[in-house]
């Protein structure tokens, strides 16, 4: 028999910086990765692939219900999404997907199929999984739960920066505006909204570095391991 490990269930805003910093603990603690926004993501990706008749909530959820997606992690130890046999890690990033994302991540029936997987890839614990709602509605019971938090101006900031260091022009008050307006898309919406468990321990990480925060992550992580 082997020890159950722990489901560790972490929820922020867009930029906290939840996903590096998950998939980091998950390799430090050799937990397994999930990112539940790539799920949604690739609902938008393949109803974008389909064209506007795919956009109906009842053609949206089939496609939730049958997406063929899995992860797997490459020599870098990064991990990559794929469909079926295609490896769509970057594909997921582009703008016009990010969009959609967040229209179809309203549609209950998407919800409702995509937290079916969710629960399914934790049912046996020794995971590591990051979104909106996983510590408040997909694993309610999760053994660890983390709100990652920083300020709507730290999270520009750092957006900002990433934008200017590829070549981009957007002047920091446009992506300040972005980050509030998809904070308000998020915390404000009628399913599933935005909000730290309250049992959640709440980590703020303005000033912190992604190290500082995964170190942070790994006592939490190895203080529940630690038998008491
Ligand atoms: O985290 P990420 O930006 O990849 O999420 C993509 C989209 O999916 C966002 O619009 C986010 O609000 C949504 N999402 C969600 N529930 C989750 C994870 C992501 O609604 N658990």
């Amino acid at each position: 028999m082997t020890t159950r490990q722990p489901v560790v269930a972490i929820d922020g805003p867009a930029g906290s910086g939840k996903s590096t910093v998950a998939q980091l603990l998950a390799r430090r603690a050799g937990l397994q990765f999930i990112s539940s926004g790539a799920m949604y993501r690739a609902v938008a990706l393949t109803a974008l692939r389909e064209g506007t008749a795919a956009m109906s909530p009842e053609r949206l959820a089939a496609i939730a219900a049958a997406l063929p997606i899995r992860f797997t992690t490459d020599a870098a130890g990064t991990v990559r999404t794929w469909l079926g046999d295609e490896d769509v890690t970057d594909a997921l990033r582009r703008t016009d997907v990010t969009e959609v994302a967040a229209v179809i991540a309203k549609i209950p029936a998407v919800r409702a199929h995509l937290v079916a997987r969710q629960r399914a890839y934790g049912a046996e614990g020794g995971i590591v999984m990051e979104g909106r709602d996983i510590q408040t509605v997909v694993f309610p019971d999760a053994e660890i739960k983390v709100f990652l938090d920083a300020s709507a101006e730290e999270r520009a900031t750092r957006r900002w920066k990433e934008l200017r260091a590829a070549g981009s022009p957007e002047s920091y008050a446009t992506v300040l505006a972005d980050v509030r307006a998809r904070d308000r898309s998020d915390r404000e919406r009628a399913v599933a909204p935005l909000h730290a468990a309250p049992d959640a321990i709440t980590l703020n990480t303005d000033g912190l570095s992604i190290d500082a925060v995964v170190a942070k992550l790994q006592e939490i992580v190895e203080a529940w391991r630690t038998p008491r």
